[in-house]
């Protein structure tokens, strides 16, 4: 039994699944249940680094947003030396909340409650009738709590709440060479485009994050009307086509799925005024030929950082152009799950050409989207069914078996130049077995460098 967590229920349903997973099936208690629920807040959610933004929504000093590591709340600022800071939104007094808003820009907060006030570095630097009442409060130990490592990687600002945490480059580890591809395509990199959007689904956070992991099966099936109007190319919509379609999974944790067009150069459809900005550059040569010809890449940074680059079309019969999504997915207890999105295109391309790019990722993946509303459509039943009754009577297990040992004529790839294990089809559910593989690790507590979060 594992004391440190003092959980033993949850350990023995975490060991269940794990033998599950080792032939490819899951319990359905992993969408739904509460008690793993509260045990992945505090074992996956307080080690793991977890993204929170992009710097651009965060530009001058005093600029903040809120977002939640787990459900707690954090407000993410720029304090007025330029330091990006990750400060728990709970006053020290009595746990009030003191940013009441979700963006804004702030030199200090004042608590509504009773008034202590905090610089935007979290510091307290005033406490009503200080004199009086607390003559001898030390105010420098009473700053607001904030996370102990924060990192900026390309503009994405990320956080760990476990100060003894790996550094991020050794977390992110080999996938750093998948989304460096997506990153860093042109010189100036990817820019943000407009606000991010933010929307609730009934599903649990691991949905979507497996979904982005390489779920291509479900591509003509929940995607078919969007496909059948025209606004994507099928050849790149999860056709399981060996060499078109490549999973790569177990890459430090984390996974990406690629379709691509081996001896063509379709550059995730951007057409020409827009590829001409295209060099290696941050690229080495290899990942500069994945790019070149790549289709549409997604993947997932453990636990709940995902990201697309894909190109499609805002109506039929207008030839596709590419753009690149970045989310969070942010738990809101075991069924429900805040998506936050991003759009963004390269630095390089023209005003007009963001624009539309900006128009393409509104109609597709934002809630009012058609790919969006397809997957949001399905999602909620992985965690219903997880309450399902009937279906614990049953024994039931979710069926992650495609692909799997000798469910697949095809073993992986021998020649690859990622890192990473490479399937030769996307016929298969590698990358998410990997996630949940992933998921494990960090619930049994056996993640690398991990502190007991109890201390
Ligand atoms: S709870 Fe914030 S000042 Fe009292
Ligand atoms: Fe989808």
């Amino acid at each position: 039994m594992n004391h440190k967590f003092g959980a033993s229920p949850t350990d023995e349903l975490i060991d269940d699944i794990r033998r599950d997973l080792d032939i490819g099936l899951i319990a359905p208690a992993v969408f739904s249940d509460p008690d793993l629920y509260q045990a992945e807040l505090r074992r996956v959610f307080t080690r793991t680094w977890v993204f929170l933004g992009h710097e651009s929504e965060i530009p001058n000093r005093g600029d903040f947003v809120q977002r939640n590591i787990g459900e707690d709340p954090f407000i993410v600022i720029r304090d007025d030396k330029g330091e990006i800071r990750v400060l728990l939104n709970a006053c020290r007094h009595r746990g009030a909340h003191v940013c009441r808003v979700q963006a804004g820009n702030a030199r200090m907060f004042v608590c509504p409650y009773h008034g202590w006030t905090y610089a935007n570095s979290g510091k307290l630097s005033g406490v009503p009738v200080k004199n009086l009442g607390y003559a001898k409060l030390k105010l420098d130990e009473w700053g607001l709590y904030s996370a102990p490592n924060v990192t900026v990687y390309s503009g994405l600002i990320f956080a760990n709440l476990n100060k003894d945490a790996i550094s991020f480059e050794e977390y992110l580890g080999d996938f750093a060479w998948y989304l460096d591809i997506n990153l860093h395509l042109s010189e100036g990199g990817m820019e943000v485009l407009g606000e991010p959007h933010r929307w609730l689904v009934d599903a649990n956070w691991k949905q979507g994050a497996e979904n982005f992991c390489g779920d291509s099966a479900h591509t003509q099936m929940t995607h078919r009307s969007a496909l059948e109007i025209g606004v994507a190319d099928l050849s790149s919509a999860g056709a399981p086509k060996p060499d078109a379609g490549v999973h790569v999974h177990d890459i430090s944790g984390h996974a990406v799925s690629i379709r691509r067009r081996p001896g063509e150069k379709p550059f995730f459809s951007y057409p020409p005024e827009v590829k001409r900005h295209f060099r290696p550059g941050a690229l080495n040569e290899q990942q500069f030929a994945l790019a070149e010809e790549s289709l549409l890449h997604n993947g997932t940074l453990f636990p709940n950082f995902s990201f697309l680059h894909i190109g499609l079309s805002e109506e039929s019969g207008k030839e596709a152009a590419g753009f690149l999504t970045v989310r969070l997915w942010m738990p809101k207890g075991p069924r429900q799950t805040e998506i936050v999105s991003w759009i963004l295109a390269p630095k390089e391309a023209s005003e007009e050409y963001k624009r539309r790019a900006y128009r393409i990722g509104m109609s597709s993946f934002s809630p009012s989207g058609n790919f969006e509303q397809d997957d949001v459509s399905v999602w909620p039943g992985g965690a219903r069914t997880g309450g399902s009754i009937f279906a614990a009577m049953n024994h039931m297990r979710y069926n992650y078996q495609m692909g799997l040992g000798d469910m697949s004529p095809l073993p992986p790839k021998e020649i690859w130049d990622g890192p990473g294990i490479a399937d030769s089809s996307n016929a298969g559910e590698g990358g998410l077995r990997s996630f949940h593989k992933t998921w494990l690790k960090w619930m049994k507590g056996s993640g690398r460098n991990v502190a007991d979060p109890s201390n």
